[in-house]
């Protein structure tokens, strides 16, 4: 059984008896409760975002949560977050300041984490009272003094370099021997810096890079005074894994990250630690489901000619036979322009699932997944081994939450896919009660492992701190 919460925009089904987010995808592939048939569209679990928000708060002592509403901008899955007592990070358009500002988010929640800002956007800032924001160069000093003198200022630092999905540090952050010279240039302006922020890079793929990010944070902790600054604001950024497979797990993480914040920046220190998850919270969240709207067969072989061979072998016709070496072309109704864009901006890899069972004696042939525009840049598979499919089937993909439809386009007039929402309604519904004491369980969990006490501790301090009154309600409020 399922109950459906509706108001004009959204919708959100609060599952029941054991009914599955797999379920409702199940149940809306064979049409059950869709209009629009064929089209691609995904489902967000709303209770894994929830789980995530549990595990966070429960391993990690942050004062703060910032969450990225780029990563996604499917409007359920950011819409509770200040109900959480989560700030929202904000970077290029103004828009995202509004949107959040919208949301309820006091202004002082608010971190305007562009390094490099439009002078309008630092207006606007002003007027709505965001006053934390962060710089990484000299002009962008000079820029803050003009249109927001009184601005609290965290300087955007480089980590050490660590492997990641996508590098920021190109274009952002200072290089730690450039910090005493913007430090000096700020003092010179009567600004106000608070702190320093990092960000190891989005889908890190080193454990340790957090740890070595909050190392160098601190040698700029520790000169900080020598230009009249009284820092009391970290920011560790993003960059945290959001999904099973990805290559270091947030577990790792904590293992090094803890231990190097209490050594660093214990809970006596005064010093306020926020953080800027993105894909943290929504990368598992979601899966989209894809429709297959054509299919092509061609001869695997001939794919393995250079152009011009190729073209002569099919005009002298001796091309091997279609039928002795098959490969599938499929086109689907989603791709690299619209929610697969993540293929080109975030360098992601995706793996197909399908509806169905294979059986294991079922043969595999090469198969090209291929998106809907006239691009043919627009492909989202060049190479998987699947059993052959009909115009008419769906391909599931999964862990498709963060900067996929964000960046999407309607190229060519492909429309963006529709998301539903759903939520285990244990998960949805249940008091803060039990919201505290499965958080407190966690707590126990993990205690074992290598977090150590006074992180524990002010992790738990951290639930008092964000103000949790109360785990999202089924009513959903008006957009
Ligand atoms: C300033 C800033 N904060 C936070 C994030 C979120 O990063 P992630 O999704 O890797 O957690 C980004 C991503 O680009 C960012 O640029």
């Amino acid at each position: 059984m399922k109950t459906r919460i509706m108001n004009k925009d959204l919708s959100m089904e609060v599952l029941r008896d054991g009914l599955t987010a797999r379920d409702v995808l199940t149940n809306k592939v064979n049409s059950g409760g869709r209009d629009d048939k064929d089209d691609a569209f995904f489902v967000c679990d709303l209770g894994d975002v929830v789980n995530k928000y549990k595990k966070w708060v429960s391993c990690l002592p942050v004062w703060s949560l910032s969450t990225l509403s780029s990563a996604t901008t499917a409007p359920m899955s950011y819409r509770y977050w200040p109900t959480w007592g989560l700030a929202s990070t904000v970077l290029a358009r103004l828009t995202e300041v509004q949107k959040v500002l919208n949301l309820g988010v006091g202004p002082d929640r608010i971190v305007y984490a562009n390094p490099c800002k439009q002078t309008s956007h630092i207006r606007y800032a002003k007027k709505n009272e965001v006053n934390l924001m962060t710089f990484d160069n000299e002009d962008e000093l000079h820029k803050i003094k003009n249109y927001f003198p009184d601005a609290c200022l965290l300087l955007r630092i480089l980590p050490p370099a660590a492997e990641a999905q996508c590098q920021l540090g190109m274009k952002f952050g200072c290089h730690p021997s450039q910090a005493p010279k913007l430090l000096e240039v700020a003092a010179q302006l009567d600004l106000n810096v608070v702190g320093v922020s990092f960000h190891v890079g989005s889908g890190c793929l080193e454990a340790s890079a957090f740890a070595r990010g909050v190392e160098s944070a601190k040698r700029i902790f520790n000169i900080a005074d020598q230009y009249g600054f009284d820092f009391d604001m970290l920011d560790i950024g993003g960059g945290f894994p959001g999904q099973e497979s990805a290559a270091i797990s947030f577990d790792e993480i904590v293992a090094d990250l803890g231990p190097a914040l209490d050594e660093h920046f214990p809970p006596g220190s005064g010093v306020r630690i926020i953080a800027e998850p993105g894909r943290f919270f929504v990368a598992s969240a979601f899966t989209v489901a894809v429709n297959i709207v054509a299919k092509r067969m061609v001869a695997r072989d001939i794919q393995e000619f250079k152009d011009d061979e190729a073209e002569d072998a099919v005009m002298n016709s001796v091309a091997p036979s279609l039928c002795e070496e098959p490969a599938f072309m499929y086109y689907v109704n989603d791709g690299v322009y619209g929610s697969f864009n993540c293929l080109l901006y975030d360098h992601a890899a995706v793996t197909p699932t399908l509806m169905r069972d294979v059986d294991k004696e079922e043969p595999l042939f090469s198969t090209s997944v291929w998106g809907p525009t006239c691009d043919g840049l627009d492909r989202i598979m060049e190479h998987c081994l699947l059993p052959e499919l009909q115009v008419g089937d769906w391909i599931l993909f999964e862990d498709m939450g963060a900067y996929t439809m964000a960046a999407a386009s309607t190229f060519n007039g492909f429309g963006k896919p529709s998301c539903y929402y759903v939520a285990d309604a244990n998960m949805w519904g249940s008091n803060n009660h039990a919201f505290i004491q499965s958080a407190g369980s966690a707590h126990r969990h993990v205690k074992d492992s290598a977090i150590t006490l006074p992180a524990m501790k002010r992790g738990l301090c951290a639930l008092e701190r964000l103000g949790i009154t109360q785990i999202p309600s089924v009513a959903v409020p008006e957009v």
